[in-house]
């Protein structure tokens, strides 16, 4: 088998490596950066430091900071024209992964024209758009090194998965002071996400010995620190450790796919506008129940990666270990379950064929070890409602 590997062309990694910025844009001859960030980033002292390192190289800058969480076609299509209308040869999202797969989207349309929707999986991206440095802020999705973005089309709520290489940021910027301010619930909700990445990625389909390394190098960082990284905001070591976790497992999943747990979370984040890591981790026990029989040395390879089972353990051990783990870490982050998060019972009933069909569509679930029909993928919504 033949893996085919995505990343981007150049990495600046460390603590301090926002510095790197004009380096970077300057080594890639742009010079024109459109900046595309949230108003939170925009006013909390990081795009302040990151425009003053700009200023000082001399490279003129624009901003547009109206990126919202989930993000949508509507603000997509705004960027897009302002993209458009100033002369820009790049962009630089600064932010958690909703500014990041924002700027992806609109070079996406800044290049090719027509609609968000056109460029749904499993279509094509006919061309690359202005290229993208990515400075991620949350160590959570990965976006920074995926050829994947997810944007919410505004008329059918629609959480849509768009992929291809002109969605791979060209650089990315991966700096963990810059997560040293977010708060809990992110800091909990984000690291959960890029666990899950790590885990869909290993037992993925379309897995590779490549993947396999990055995956479980990152469950084992993300599993030893995710807890300190929530208690001690200001813990250093941990906080360096998941952002390496993040962006490693954005690696795996960028070239293995993510699986059925990323398939039925999107729309449950669609429908109800529950962040997207969280929504991962109400699914991500239940569902890894139900996939364990078919992959079983492959879970407990997951298990032995994060530090719950020992080396020697058996498969059949590990993986109960594995489902215990990922049980007790949803109660110490305190992940509820969607009746927790106040879904309303009737419509979440109501909703879930359309929730499986979009499930399926999204081409995830094809990757599940276990590959669900469109009545299993609606049973397991019912299970973890809670
Ligand atoms: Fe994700």
């Amino acid at each position: 088998m033949v893996a085919t590997i995505t990343t981007p062309r150049l990495m600046a990694v460390g603590g301090g490596a926002l510095a790197e910025l004009p380096g970077i844009l300057q080594r890639l001859g742009l010079a024109r950066p459109l900046i595309v960030t949230d108003p939170y980033i925009r006013g909390c002292g990081i795009f302040d430091r990151a425009t003053a390192l700009l200023d000082q190289a001399q490279i003129r800058w624009q901003v547009f900071s109206d990126t919202v969480p989930d993000p949508t076609t509507a603000v997509v299509e705004t960027g897009t024209s302002v993209l458009a209308e100033g002369g820009f040869d790049s962009l630089v999202a600064i932010g958690g992964g909703s500014s990041i797969d924002t700027a992806k989207a609109m070079s996406v349309l800044a290049a090719n024209g027509g609609q968000m929707r056109d460029y749904k999986v499993p279509a094509e991206i006919p061309k690359a758009g202005p290229p993208l440095v990515a400075v991620p802020t949350t160590a959570g999705t990965g976006s920074e090194v995926t050829r994947f973005t997810v944007i919410t089309d505004t008329a059918t709520d629609e959480k849509m998965l768009i992929a291809g290489l002109a969605c791979c940021p060209i650089a990315a910027i991966v700096d963990y002071e810059l997560t040293l301010t977010m708060p809990l619930r992110l800091t909990a909700d984000t690291g959960l996400d890029s666990l899950t990445h790590a885990i869909e990625a290993y037992v993925s389909r379309r897995a590779s010995p490549y993947t396999d390394g990055l995956a479980k190098n990152a469950m084992g960082l993300i599993a030893r620190h995710i807890r300190a990284a929530c208690a001690e905001p200001e813990n250093r070591s941990a906080r360096e450790a998941m952002m390496l976790g993040a962006t490693t497992a954005g690696m795996a999943f960028s070239n293995a796919s993510v699986a059925l747990v990323h398939g039925m979370s999107r729309p449950i984040g669609a429908f109800f506008h529950v962040p997207h890591g969280l929504s991962n981790a109400m699914l991500l026990p239940e569902i890894t129940a139900f996939s364990v029989p078919a992959a079983l040395d492959r879970y407990a390879d997951c298990a032995r990666a994060m530090g719950v089972a020992e080396e020697g353990e058996g498969n059949q051990g590990a993986v109960a270990r594995l489902l215990d783990e990922l049980r007790r870490l949803n109660r110490d982050l305190t992940v509820p379950s969607p009746r927790e998060w106040g879904i309303d019972p009737r419509r979440y009933e109501a909703l879930l064929p359309t929730m499986a069909s979009q499930a399926l569509a999204s081409g995830s679930p094809a990757n599940n070890p276990r590959v669900p029909t469109s009545d299993e993928i609606i049973e397991l919504y019912r299970r973890v409602y809670g």
